[in-house]
């Protein structure tokens, strides 16, 4: 038996009945039975949460993902309110490669401001490796949470090489990526050495999360979708397999996002995922028969949706609820971040409904 404050590892390496690992949201990833599709939302704790705000209103981004309690409290605000299956680990993709050494913050309403992008070999070797010490406010509350969460699983996150290499070489948040693919197609020696840095960076990072109890991981490679597939196999796909088969060992699920990713769906499931994240552009039927039966899907609702009248919402979500049967295993959410206009209301009553949905058609059979 291993010490099991977590819940995640029990007796025999079998989860604990009921338990974070024996949860719906774990049990959908591993493409076992559930009572109800598990829904949760990319970015619900943030901007839509009045609760949220408040606590922010004095406080710098980077420093609130610093403050172990501050980050306990605004990632359990979407879980008491909205009675989501999973919780996600308030931080940002950033916080490690500041943690590494890199000067950067995060500027309202822009995002990710990096100092002095990445141009030369001597940029990169200045990106440290990190450990737990490095990173010990995130370690603190990962603890806190998973013993606050009880039965309710919490998803630890980091972004992927290519994602985190656009804002660093761009310097900011970028359209085109065109710096990134610049330096990825004219210096591929450099290139492959940052991403290589950025996957020991992101696998020490995750590897802290799991360590203190998290019950799955999600690799965002939000902007991946900017490459060609035969690209992305090139230049990406084995940067973020250093990080998602490092973590084979691990024994959570590991979920791998993007977005625009309809032609990559295959490629990034081969990259090491239990769970490909779909975006709106792509049915999740049709994705299964891209990405395969051995892996479950995530997805897949357009954000925006959620700021049409509650017909349109419902009608969607039904839809998606009904398309995901045709995958081994389906997480509920949306195809991208929760937007900040959102009504939080709506959150919680897409919550409901696809839990309904869900659970008739399981009595069905
Ligand atoms: O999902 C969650 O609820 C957990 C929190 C979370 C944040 N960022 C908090 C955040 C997660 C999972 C992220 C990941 C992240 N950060 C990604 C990948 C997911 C995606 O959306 O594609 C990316 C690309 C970033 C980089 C980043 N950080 C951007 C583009 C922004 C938005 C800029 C803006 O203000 O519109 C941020 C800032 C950020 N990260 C905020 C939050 C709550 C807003 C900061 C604020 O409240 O002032």
């Amino acid at each position: 038996m291993t010490t099991d404050t977590t819940g995640t590892a029990a007796r025999d390496g079998e989860p604990r009945p009921g338990g974070p690992a024996d949860s719906p949201f774990v049990r959908a990833c591993r493409r076992e039975p559930v009572p109800h599709t598990p829904v949760w939302f990319m970015r619900q704790a943030g901007r839509s949460l009045p609760e949220y705000r408040e606590i922010r209103a004095n406080v710098g981004m980077l420093e609130s993902c610093r403050r172990p309690d501050l980050v306990a409290e605004i990632t359990l605000q979407p879980v008491r309110r909205h009675g989501v299956d999973a919780a996600i680990l308030f931080s940002d993709i950033v916080v490690p490669v500041a943690a590494a050494g890199v000067d950067l913050d995060i500027v309202p309403g822009t995002g990710p401001v990096v100092a002095e992008p990445v141009r030369t070999a001597a940029d990169v070797e200045r990106i440290r490796p990190i450990g737990r010490d490095d990173v010990s406010y995130v370690d603190e509350a990962v603890r806190l949470l998973v013993t606050e969460l009880g039965d309710t699983p919490l998803i630890g996150f980091a972004g992927a090489p290519f994602t985190l290499a656009s804002y660093l070489v761009e310097g900011g948040p970028s359209r085109t990526h065109a710096k990134t693919k610049a330096l990825m197609y004219g210096q591929p020696e450099l290139w492959h050495a940052l991403c290589a840095r950025l996957a020991e960076v992101t696998l020490s990072f995750l590897r802290v999360q799991v360590d203190a109890g998290v019950s799955a991981v999600q690799l965002f490679d939000s902007w991946a979708g900017a490459l060609s597939e035969a690209d992305y196999r090139r230049y990406v796909l084995p940067h973020s397999a250093t990080v998602l088969s490092g973590l084979a060992d691990a024994g959570v699920p590991r979920i791998h996002f993007g977005v625009g990713t309809a032609e990559l769906l295959g490629a990034m499931g081969e990259a090491g995922a239990d769970v490909v994240g779909v975006d709106w552009r792509t049915p999740l039927d049709v994705a299964t028969r891209r990405i395969g039966r051995d892996r479950a899907v995530q997805g897949n609702l357009d954000p925006t949706v959620l700021l049409a009248p509650w017909s349109v919402v419902e009608t969607e979500v039904r839809r998606i609820v009904e398309q995901g049967r045709a995958a081994p295993g389906h997480v509920f959410n949306l195809g991208h971040g929760v937007l900040p206009e959102t009504d939080p209301e709506v959150l919680t009553r897409v919550v409901a409904l696809v839990h309904e949905v869900s659970a008739r058609r399981a009595e069905q059979g």
